[in-house]
């Protein structure tokens, strides 16, 4: 079984253009990805796969997109200003700064390195909490009044459109509000590659139920959530669901189910499922002095509770590679191969003329390629010997590759390569198009152990 360390991920990752540090000829900044071409198409997969299972699939879930800069008295009914926070302690000797709660896993600046208090130098503060919202100043002045934040969390943005979309959509308990979008938190200790960063790209969706029905709903959205993930490939023996205990549970919430991937770290949150009670809705409702409860007919009227699946398209991304990340020997050759499902991998197929100075192949190719473009996200590949043009597609997971070769020139066929089996067989090239479409159809099993 290959041994999938973050750092092969990281180094497959640069490699093939998904994600590159970010700022690098300054040096970089911290914990801070851009992402290339194939991480671009990836996460576009990711995100349209999501909304299509959470928004276009479903009557009752309706979309959003709020701004990431909102009055900053949204933070202050949310308790993101008062207790959005990580304990903090300072060391007065290296002049780093560690977590409070996490100081047995840190590294203390000096060499040899050992846990932050352990040499007789260091010299720590006491604890105090740090705010992780990003502040901003809005408008010209910079004072007190002009103060901002960055978004921690795409929710508070649902919570406060609740009142538009119950009356301008005309909802009805139970229905859901989705929004993408990025996030920002000033994370003390970053890192892992994508999977704890400062700016990401957040999927959640807020479903507002009537309070008798919470419990109930609460469960189906862990399951829903956890078989979305098997849907599109990720092996079960990676995925768990853990139960936070109640001294675990963020102050809003009555039940919060972590559906956890086995990452190189270890198991680890990869999406959290959280009853939240009517907390969110109740303090807006009483700092804003709107009333967001839902009225209906008769005299029923009641503050809906929310159940909330929240996840980063950076964590998901991190756990589809990592699930896909394979290497073999074929032929006493090694090769590396990105067994992604084909519906996230960036590039569906490749069309590849096997010798690209025959300029009839080339053309053959070409038509194929303009085909096959208007429906999929296909390549053409003419860089190179055909064997390293195949390693290529493999390491950046492209399920298919279709080859033109002297035969095509004499009866029109191509040949097929398959990522996961290297089985090839031979099509007819007017029939490309309809055996693609059917393929990406088709039930997709990894055939990792
Ligand atoms: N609205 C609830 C909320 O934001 P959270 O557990 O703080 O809850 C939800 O975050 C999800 O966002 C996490 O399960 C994780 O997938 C993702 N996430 C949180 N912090 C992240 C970070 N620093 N980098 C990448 N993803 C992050």
């Amino acid at each position: 079984m290959t041994d999938v360390t973050m750092d092969k991920i990281v180094s497959l990752s640069r490699r093939r253009g998904f994600v590159f540090p970010s700022s690098e000829i300054y040096g970089g900044m911290g914990s801070t990805y851009d992402y290339g071409h194939y991480g671009v198409l990836t996460k576009n997969n990711i995100r349209s796969l999501w909304f299509q299972a959470m928004v276009q699939e479903r009557d009752d879930i309706v979309a959003l997109d709020s701004a990431i800069i909102l009055n900053p008295r949204v933070w202050e009914a949310s308790g993101h200003v008062g207790g959005f926070t990580d304990p903090l302690v300072d060391c007065r000797t290296c002049k780093l700064r560690f977590r409070a709660d996490q100081i047995d896993q840190a590294s203390c600046g000096r060499r040899p390195s050992k846990h932050p208090g352990e040499t007789p130098d260091c010299d720590l503060t006491e604890a105090r909490q740090f705010n992780l919202m990003f502040k901003t100043q809005v408008g010209a002045l910079e004072d007190e009044s002009s103060t901002a934040y960055l978004r921690p969390e795409t929710a508070q943005g649902i919570f406060v459109n609740f009142k538009n979309v119950l009356q301008l959509a005309r909802r009805k308990p139970p229905f859901g509000i989705a929004q993408v979008g990025k996030s920002f938190r000033n994370e003390i200790t970053p890192g892992n590659f994508l999977f704890r960063v400062r700016e990401f790209e957040q999927m959640e969706m807020e479903f507002f139920v009537p309070p008798a029905d919470a419990e109930r709903w609460y469960r189906y959205w862990v399951d829903e959530r956890f078989n979305w993930y098997l849907k599109y490939g990720l092996r079960e023996s990676m995925l768990r669901k853990r139960e936070h205990s109640a001294e675990e549970r963020s102050h809003y919430s009555s039940g919060t189910t972590d559906i956890e991937y086995l990452y190189p770290i270890g198991w680890s949150e990869l999406e959290g499922v959280a009853n939240r009670g009517d907390f969110d809705l109740t303090q807006h409702t009483q700092h804003s002095g709107t009333k967001l409860e839902f009225v209906g007919d008769d005299t029923e009227r009641y503050t809906p509770y929310v159940i909330e699946p929240a996840v980063s398209i950076e964590r998901i991304f991190v756990a589809m590679l990592v699930d896909a990340y394979d290497e073999e020997v074929v032929a006493e050759r090694e090769r590396t191969v990105l067994r992604l499902h084909p519906a996230i991998a960036p590039v569906k197929a490749a069309i590849l003329p096997l010798i690209p100075r025959n300029a009839d192949m080339v053309e053959k190719a070409r038509g194929l390629h303009d085909e096959l473009r208007r429906q999929h996200m296909v390549e053409y590949d003419d860089g190179g010997q055909i064997g390293r043009r195949y390693r290529r597609q493999d390491e950046i997971g492209t399920p298919f590759a279709f080859t033109i070769d002297d035969q095509t020139l004499e009866d029109d066929t191509v040949t097929v390569r398959e990522r996961d089996s290297l089985a090839q067989e031979r099509l007819p090239i007017g029939g490309v198009r309809g055996w693609l479409e059917e393929a990406l159809e088709r039930p997709w099993r990894t055939p990792k152990a």
